[in-house]
């Protein structure tokens, strides 16, 4: 996969990309992340990429022109599956958009700044637009960086036990139980039997029960589904 970031603060990104799940499907090359920064696109003198909004109102406004140019020549270069605008009035991004995002081969982000982007990117240039949460970040750079590591994770390959994966939390709308490791007794407090039985449908059945148990009484907004 390959995933091609418009980004003005592209610093912002370099620490979540650079460590754990991540780097390690960078550098097996399950996917290529690349920068590109609207002041390299702009024809203005002074490398202006944003300006007060037409009709008067507080903040500055991502122009349309450099925006426009990167992503037409990223899609002269490629086709491309997707290009996605982090913004907080988007869709919210739930484990179900990050399965499907992850099968894609191209992907473009555009992280948003100041107030915002020219409506004209939007309607014309955006095929979606996703949220990560309802609460407003400086910029779309740490949305970006969240959409692509639930992304990158899910890629064939990437995660070490292929199952791993699948038994995340939200993988059939349902949450992770709890897991233990050594020791079985820390000052007498105890990891459950069952866990230590070896009887593996047992354990398998047990899991099942306890992750219906969490999900019920944590987010039974989830099982409406
Ligand atoms: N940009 C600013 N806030 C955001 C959010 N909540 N989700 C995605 N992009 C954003």
């Amino acid at each position: 996969m390959r995933i091609d970031i418009i980004t003005i603060f592209p610093e912002l990104l370099e620490s979540p990309f650079n460590a754990s799940i991540v780097k390690r499907a960078k550098e097996s090359k399950h996917v290529k992340i690349v920068f590109h920064n609207p002041r390299d696109f702009t024809s203005n003198k002074f490398k202006q990429i944003d300006d007060y909004q037409y009709g008067g109102g507080p903040g500055m406004v991502l122009m349309i022109e450099p925006i426009a140019k990167c992503i037409n020549s990223l899609k002269s270069k490629r086709n491309y599956n997707e290009v996605i605008f982090l913004t907080p009035d988007g869709k919210t991004f739930n484990q179900k958009m990050a399965n499907k995002l992850s099968n894609y081969k191209n992907l473009i982000l555009l992280c948003g700044h100041y107030k915002g982007v020219d409506q004209r990117i939007r309607d014309n240039f955006i095929t979606q637009e996703i949220s990560i949460g309802d609460f407003v970040l400086s910029g779309g750079e740490l949305a970006a960086a969240v959409l692509c590591d639930s992304i990158v994770r899910l890629i064939p390959g990437v995660l070490g036990d292929e199952s791993s994966a699948l038994n995340d939390s939200f993988q059939d709308n349902i949450l992770a139980p709890p897991i233990y490791t050594r020791p079985s007794d820390y000052e007498g407090l105890k990891v459950p039997e069952i866990l230590l039985s070896g009887n593996t449908p047992k354990i398998e059945s047990w899991r099942e029960d306890k992750s219906i148990e969490i999900t019920k009484k944590l987010r039974p907004d989830l099982f409406k589904d």
